[in-house]
């Protein structure tokens, strides 16, 4: 198959249209890419975890368009009343106990189901002629780094899916932060532009799920994630130079991912994450993609730093361990 991209009305429409005939389409949001298929055909849920070679015990994130549309798919509460109004359209996904009509197929088997309203213009123009709740886990190859423009979804996705919705960079750059709100208290399961800290000031109570990563949870987490094709270590900001220079010395032509602020003290080569903790996530995916012309990426420890928590996450993730 042919891979179409496209950034026209036209292009929405068509996707509306192939999202109702029940085959997937990509599309751009705030946080990263979308593949994007009914929420409500299992089918079509089916062929997203073919399309991405994703275990379909990992539920997918259901799209809405605006609050009411939470009726036709779970059980609304007062606290998610509370942030989507504090929140939303924007980064943030909250699960809640879900409607019969959503199948096992999106929501692995569980009673509950994870809803996000993204801010991005395209993406509501689809969710609003498609008239669906649209599935969308992002749009890269299982394991894969989560992409941040049509070109990443094109590299990872070319022939395997009939359009990709061009929408710019990613503005936010990483996913969302999800926030289970069916437990006794609300639980940020995953961490993203939007902090637990923000999440307790609309709800009076949120922290982070510090446990082990149980079944029960979100699934997604317990995978090896957002890892590029060329191995990844984390190193500390004195160190970055030094175990650059090491991997060298064994032939390996290293590039160092910093801050643009220890950028500047380093001599080797260098991908920079900007000046602040909003660059870093804006750029990380696109950093870590970019080190796959290199032979490895060193990528500098800022968990000194508590407004990089949601990057570190990632990276966290990217480097699985590996520490110079
Ligand atoms: O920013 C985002 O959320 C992006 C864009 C496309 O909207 N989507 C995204 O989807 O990151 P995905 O499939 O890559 O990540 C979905 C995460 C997984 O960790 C999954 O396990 C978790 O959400 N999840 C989905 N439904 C869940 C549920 N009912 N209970 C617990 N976790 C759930
Ligand atoms: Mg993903």
């Amino acid at each position: 198959m042919t891979t179409k991209i496209g950034d026209k009305k036209e292009d929405v429409l068509l996707a509306a249209k192939l999202l109702k005939e029940g085959e997937l389409v990509a599309f751009p949001t705030e946080t990263v890419y979308g593949l994007g298929g009914n929420a409500l055909d299992r089918e079509a849920a089916k062929k997203i975890y073919a399309v991405k070679g994703r275990p379909s015990d990992n539920p997918l994130i259901v799209h809405l368009s605006k609050w009411e549309d939470v009726y036709a798919v779970a059980y609304p509460t007062a606290q998610a009343k509370a942030l989507y109004d504090a929140f939303c359209p924007g980064p943030l996904t909250m699960i809640l106990k879900k409607l019969p009509i959503v199948p096992d197929e999106t929501t692995g088997g569980r009673d509950t189901v994870a809803l996000r309203f993204p801010s991005h213009p395209i993406a509501r123009a689809l969710i609003e002629a498609a008239g669906l709740p649209i599935a969308a886990p992002s749009a890269n190859v299982s394991k894969h780094v989560s992409p941040t423009s049509a070109w990443h979804v094109y590299n990872d996705l070319d022939g395997k899916i009939p359009l990709i919705l061009e929408g710019g960079d990613s503005d936010v750059g990483i996913e969302s932060t999800i926030v289970d709100l069916t437990g006794d208290e609300p639980t940020v399961l995953r961490p993203g532009a939007i902090t637990a800290e923000q999440i307790k000031a609309v709800l009076g109570s949120a922290d982070y799920y510090h446990g082990e990563i149980k079944e029960a949870l979100a699934p997604g987490m317990k995978y090896k994630h957002y890892s590029p094709k060329v191995p990844c270590y984390l190193a500390k900001r004195e160190k970055l130079q030094s175990a650059c220079e090491g991997l060298k010395k064994q032939g390996i032509d290293a590039v160092v991912i910093a801050t643009e602020q220890t950028a500047k003290s380093l001599s080797s080569a260098v991908i920079s994450l900007g000046e602040t903790a909003k660059d870093a996530q804006h750029r990380i995916y696109g950093a870590l993609r970019d080190a796959e012309k290199f032979g490895a990426a060193i990528i500098e420890d800022l968990s000194d730093k508590k407004e990089y928590f949601a990057a570190m996450d990632r990276i966290k993730k990217a480097t699985g361990g590996n520490i110079l």
